[in-house]
């Protein structure tokens, strides 16, 4: 039936006007000169590792990097990506890895590739904003079970457990945890396996911050014998190298799992951007003095972060997520005013409620936004903020 000017129902629930109020002040006051750290959004400062810049890319020296690259990938990414993985811990051959446009799109592609419309998927909450709505515009249920924020006292087992349904099809799990800054205990790890087991779920593990962990790295949860028949594993270069704007990523499962997800890619973006894809493979080649490094700056400014904030420091990933009810004031129902007094002082915040409905009162907060002196200065601020 023609339905002009009506859209696609799946689009209905995607908009987060939560923030939109506060993004708008943030431009205002940004605009008339007042400074605003952009404690929002989980990009990096940093430049990537020198071999990977869009510096080094000229035609002279990779004739051809304008055309388009094969869907699957360019074999040295393949070929960097498949090295990568036998350094996490297990080699996943180049024939079952697929390159993404980064984790976004590559989580796309994944709940095209895996739900169907009606399906339900368990969303442990708090969780990254955007998950949220890649499930729900495939037309699936996201069913949020809040879990994350108290991984260590909870029952995740039966948390989950009480939210199974016969429409229940996979589980998504993301650890180091945006935005929590946790590392997922083993106990923790088995509860998600053997959910997953006893209901025949599809696995969807969102590696973004693979490499960014504080203490020692613990296995990837795909490299298990136990999950090998019902993984897909997404990762992106963008927290590790720096290289949010070039949007790469890839993704893998069993064999049957990549030449299905190759098939939706293909009618996606066919192939993800060829240069960014050479830049993509110097990257994981060149770049482990970098991610050593980069880890050791993180953990400085997310530690002062927590200590400012009286709460546990990160143990990976690039934010951290406070309950803001102390500093609300007679009569505040949730962060919103909160909020606001921080950007009145200089600092923008996510608000909890974007990260799941159970953290209205929450506030997640990106310590790999700035420098550290300009972190310092927001946390000055900050501080202020929290003793008014
Ligand atoms: C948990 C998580 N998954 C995926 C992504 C998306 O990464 P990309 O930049 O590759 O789209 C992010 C980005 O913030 C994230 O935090």
């Amino acid at each position: 039936m023609p339905r002009p000017p009506d859209f696609s129902t799946h689009i209905g629930s995607l908009s987060s006007r939560v923030f939109s109020g506060l993004a708008a002040k943030a431009a205002e006051l940004r605009a008339s000169g007042a400074t605003v750290h952009m404690l929002s959004v989980g990009d990096t400062f940093e430049e990537p590792p020198p071999s990977a810049r869009v510096d080094t890319l000229t035609t002279d020296t990779l004739p051809g990097i304008h055309k388009y690259a094969p869907p699957g990938g360019l074999p040295i990414l393949l070929d960097a990506a498949s090295d990568r993985t036998e350094r996490l811990g297990r080699r996943v051959p180049t024939d079952r890895l697929q390159i993404m446009s980064g984790a976004t799109a590559g989580l796309s592609v994944i709940t095209e590739t895996l739900l169907d419309v009606g399906d339900e998927v368990l969303l442990p909450s708090p969780f990254w904003p955007l998950i949220r709505g890649i499930i729900a515009k495939r037309g699936a249920t996201p069913v949020q079970v809040p879990l994350m924020h108290a991984l260590a006292e909870m029952d995740v087992e039966a948390a989950l457990e009480a939210k199974v349904t016969d429409r229940t099809v996979a589980l998504y799990v993301n650890t180091p945890h945006n935005p929590t800054g946790a590392v997922a205990p083993a106990a923790a790890e088995d509860a998600f396996v053997r959910v997953a087991q006893r209901h025949d779920l599809w696995l969807i593990f969102d590696e973004a911050y693979q490499d960014l962990h504080f203490g020692e790295p613990r296995a990837p949860l795909w490299t298990r014998d136990d999950v090998q028949d019902r993984y897909v594993a997404c990762h992106t270069l963008s927290k590790s190298y720096g290289m949010a704007g070039a949007r790469i990523g890839y993704a893998h499962g069993s064999a049957d799992v990549t030449r299905a997800l190759r098939g939706v890619q293909a009618f996606s973006t066919y192939s993800a951007p060829t240069p960014m894809q050479v830049s993509g493979a110097r990257a994981l080649n060149d770049g482990d003095e970098f991610l050593e490094r980069r880890r050791e700056l993180f953990a400085v400014a997310g530690n002062e972060t927590a200590e400012v904030l009286g709460i546990d420091r990160p143990a990976g990933g690039t934010f951290l997520f406070f309950d803001a009810t102390p500093y609300f004031r007679d009569g505040e129902t949730d962060a919103l005013p909160f909020l606001d007094r921080c950007l009145d002082a200089g600092v923008l915040m996510t608000p909890g409620a974007a990260c799941g409905t159970d953290f209205a009162s929450w506030v997640r907060i990106c310590f790999t936004s700035e420098p550290i002196d300009e972190h310092r200065d927001a946390l000055e601020r900050l501080a202020g903020v929290l003793r008014a």
